[in-house]
């Protein structure tokens, strides 16, 4: 009821009792009581009147905010969806299409009418199965996504799709959308085309493997060339200064009643000589120890140790539990390097007082580790650098160790601490 009309009925009423008291009043004897019960009557009734018109406008009132709340909510709600339909349209990766339960699809953004070949309103209110009726998609497929999406959250599978172009590959996921309470009420289909990327990452794969090969290679050759050296220095310089040892004493007996003066200048030659000759066989050893083969890696091991230990003072702690079992010859060869190159690496940019070195099997495995306790460096530097391929910064000696281990199929890994130590550990399958 609206205020005017409950004004009006009030005023008629008011009029309706006046007049009655009017009639009445001459009248009777009982007129004064009857007077005063109408008045008592009209006041409760003015009252009344009162409080109705304040509720009503209370409820007026309440009811006119409801309406510009809820007006603001659908305004609010309209934008919102423009802004997300404006989002989903404007994905230039993604297909994304939405379905009901049976897969009656509600919503087709431009994407994936590109990557998937057919026009929004052609699709819309139809279901996926009538649409694929050339792929003919199993139906069990079809009951595999909706159990995967409800006990996994999703669902995905890789569309292989023939064009003059070649085959396109569609990585494609499924998710549920749910209500308020949360029960599932339909499907999210997201798709997208990764025959590029799937070129790129091909691409990679093979470059990285060439890569490995080659480094394979280098490193053998290296080998090689150092086992030639070796022999060279060993067999031609090594005689040379070893005959022209011996020449020197047949000359220095001659000199020795004629000029006892010179003697003395060719005894110093030879003790010359002698270190040449001991430069030429460490020389010789370090760059490829014959002994290896015969010897075997701890043996060798030892000897370079001892040969390290006496010429920089540097203290070395090393322990082995090989049990003198071999290991095979690439393997050996590998370790023996690494050491080498870890031992370079400590004379060069350690300044290292100690270092410990451990060679043992576990599980299977063979572990190698070198610890020295030098200023150690920043190793996010070397990260750097295998991403991006700068090597022009550093040298190649941990790259070469790093290859040399995954050739055994091996784990090699580098920790350093600046100021502290660095921490070399390899572990390759002992088989
Ligand atoms: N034991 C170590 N202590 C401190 N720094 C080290 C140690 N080993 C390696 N480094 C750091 O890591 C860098 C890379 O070492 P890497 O052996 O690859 O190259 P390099 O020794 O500089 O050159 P190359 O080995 O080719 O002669 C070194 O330049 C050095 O900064
Ligand atoms: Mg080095």
């Amino acid at each position: 009821m609206s205020i005017r009309n409950t004004k009006t009925r009030g005023k008629k009423i008011e009029a309706k009792v006046t007049k009655r008291i009017r009639e009445i009043e001459p009248n009777t004897i009982e007129s004064e009581q009857k007077k005063d019960e109408l008045q008592r009557a009209y006041n409760n009734l003015k009252e009344r009147f009162k409080q109705m018109t304040t509720e009503l406008q209370v409820s007026l009132e309440s009811l006119r905010n409801e309406i510009t709340e809820r007006e603001r909510a659908e305004k609010a709600l309209s934008e919102k969806s423009m802004y997300l339909n404006n989002i989903l349209s404007s994905a230039t990766e993604y297909a994304i299409a939405t379905t009901d339960l049976d897969f009656r699809i509600t919503y087709y953004n431009p994407m994936s009418e590109k990557i998937h070949g057919h026009k929004a309103e052609d699709v819309i209110g139809k279901t996926v199965m009538e649409i694929h009726t050339k792929e003919k998609v199993a139906p069990e497929r079809f009951d595999q996504a909706v159990e995967n999406v409800r006990r996994y959250g999703e669902h995905l599978y890789t569309v292989e799709k023939e064009s003059e172009e070649g085959t396109h590959y569609i990585d494609t996921r499924i998710s549920g959308i749910y209500d308020s309470k949360g029960e599932l009420v339909g499907f999210a289909n997201f798709a997208k085309d990764v025959t590029l990327q799937r070129k790129v990452d091909e691409n990679i794969k093979k470059s990285g493997e060439r890569y490995r090969r080659m480094t394979k290679q280098l490193l053998t050759i290296q080998d090689q060339e150092r086992e030639r050296i070796s022999r060279d220095i060993h067999d031609s310089l090594g005689q040379y200064l070893a005959t022209f040892a011996v020449q020197n004493g047949l000359i220095r007996k001659r000199l020795i009643d004629v000029n006892p003066a010179l003697v003395k200048d060719i005894d110093e030659m030879n003790e010359l000589l002698l270190e040449a000759i001991e430069e030429c066989h460490r020389l010789s050893f370090e760059l490829s120890p014959p002994a290896l083969k015969e010897l075997g890696l701890v043996q060798v091991l030892r000897e370079v140790i001892s040969g390290f230990k006496q010429r920089t003072g540097i203290n070395i702690n090393f322990t082995e539990t090989l049990a003198g079992k071999r290991l095979a010859p690439d393997k050996e060869l590998a370790l023996f390097r690494i050491q080498q190159e870890a031992f370079s690496n400590i004379m060069k940019h350690a300044s290292a007082s100690k270092i410990d070195i451990k060679l043992y099997r576990d599980k299977g495995n063979i572990h190698f580790n070198i610890v020295d306790n030098g200023q150690g460096f920043d190793t996010s530097e070397l990260n750097q650098i295998s991403r991006t391929g700068d090597k022009s910064v550093h040298g190649i000696g941990l790259l070469s160790m790093r290859e040399r281990v995954r050739n055994c199929n091996g784990v090699f890994t580098i920790e350093s601490k600046s100021g502290k130590e660095t921490r070399i550990d390899v572990i390759i399958p002992e088989e």
